[in-house]
């Protein structure tokens, strides 16, 4: 596990954006789709609906509605971005990545481009490079997305997967903090050795499309539940624990926490172990599901746009995904 603090914090998001599709597909439309109820999908996962995309709206359609919102709660225009870092696992194309896309669309002619790939950590990844590249004085102004259509690559037909996962995007702008707040510490970690337990294991150079692996469905989620469940609690405790201890601080010093919003019984066995209280979490996922790399930037413009988050406060943003890998990242929030 890489862990890494700095001593002074001097990167810090200045502004947040979010975007959820305008289709809500509820749990009781899923019950008519698959052998499951509201019941089921409530009580397991706490999940009740989740935004869908339209069929001709892409990651990166979703992403630049997202990034136009940060962009202007930012107060700059798209010009000043020097890079913009895109986590996704459903990117517009296998190339040109999705950044690029991103980047024609609102006109950031200045920015280099690029997708980061970490399933559910993506944006936390994302947000890790942006924030040492500005850290080492190469950009000032990074574009941080994390945008998902999970819905192209859910099976709608496994009552095991598609009653998770759902679509949206979520943006910061990154910059020179003005005062010593910003990004305290962070974690990243991965576990190679557990690839198999959540994956989709076609379409790449491994699998290549052929009528085969979609007759077999190898484009879609495969996820060992009860693995994944298990993973998730342990990694994102550890995470969240380590970079508190890095940046001297307890969680009593944390004023929110933001966890990946994959299943409310993870988030609730995080906050056992922690010893924190369920308030202490921003939690969506009951409205949106699982929308991986976008989970985290879309509950974070949530939390910024409803208040809960002030400038002084400390954030606690935690991740997991496929790969395995993990994170976590301690901010004081300083807008
Ligand atoms: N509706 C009704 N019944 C269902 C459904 C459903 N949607 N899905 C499964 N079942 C059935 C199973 O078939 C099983 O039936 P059986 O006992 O007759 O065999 C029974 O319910 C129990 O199934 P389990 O898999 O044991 O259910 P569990 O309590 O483990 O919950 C779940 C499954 C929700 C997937 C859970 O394991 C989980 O949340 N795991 C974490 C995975 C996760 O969140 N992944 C998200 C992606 S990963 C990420 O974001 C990092």
């Amino acid at each position: 596990m890489n862990v890494a603090t700095m001593q002074s914090h001097s990167v810090s998001i200045i502004g947040t954006g979010s975007y959820l599709p305008q289709k809500v597909l509820t749990n009781f439309d899923l019950a008519k789709m698959v052998d499951t109820s509201d019941e089921w999908i409530t009580t397991r996962t706490g999940i009740k609906e989740r935004h869908i995309a339209a069929e001709n709206e892409s990651a990166s359609d979703m992403a630049v509605k997202a990034a136009v919102k940060a962009i202007k709660n930012a107060g700059i225009e798209a010009s000043a971005i020097d890079m913009i870092v895109v986590g996704t696992v459903t990117p517009d194309m296998i190339f040109p990545n999705t950044a690029c896309f991103v980047q024609k669309q609102i006109g950031a002619v200045n920015a280099f481009c690029f997708d980061v790939e970490a399933a559910c950590s993506g944006f936390l990844y994302s947000m890790e490079i942006g924030r040492r590249f500005i850290e080492t004085g190469a950009v000032k102004t990074a574009l941080i997305i994390g945008t998902e259509k999970l819905s192209i690559i859910t099976d709608w037909t496994d009552r095991t997967t598609c009653v998770l996962f759902g679509d949206g995007a979520g943006a910061v702008i990154l910059g020179k903090s003005r005062s010593s707040k910003g990004i305290r510490g962070s974690i990243m970690g991965s576990d190679g050795n557990l690839v198999d337990l959540l994956k989709v294991p076609g379409g790449g150079s491994r699998y290549p499309s052929s009528a085969k692996t979609i007759e077999e469905k190898m484009h879609c989620i495969k996820m060992n539940g009860k693995e994944v469940f298990k993973h998730a609690v342990r990694c994102m405790c550890d995470a969240g624990i380590q970079v508190m201890k890095k940046c001297g601080c307890s969680v009593r010093d944390i004023k929110c926490i933001i966890p990946h919003q994959a299943n409310m019984r993870i988030i609730q066995a995080i906050g056992e172990r922690l010893e924190v209280s369920m308030d202490k979490f921003y939690l969506n996922l009951e409205r949106v599901g699982n929308i991986s790399s976008a989970s985290i930037p879309v509950a974070l413009d949530e939390a910024v746009q409803a208040g809960r988050i002030r400038k002084g406060d400390n954030l606690l943003l935690i991740s997991f995904g496929g790969g395995f890998t993990w994170g976590a990242m301690l901010i004081e929030w300083g807008i």
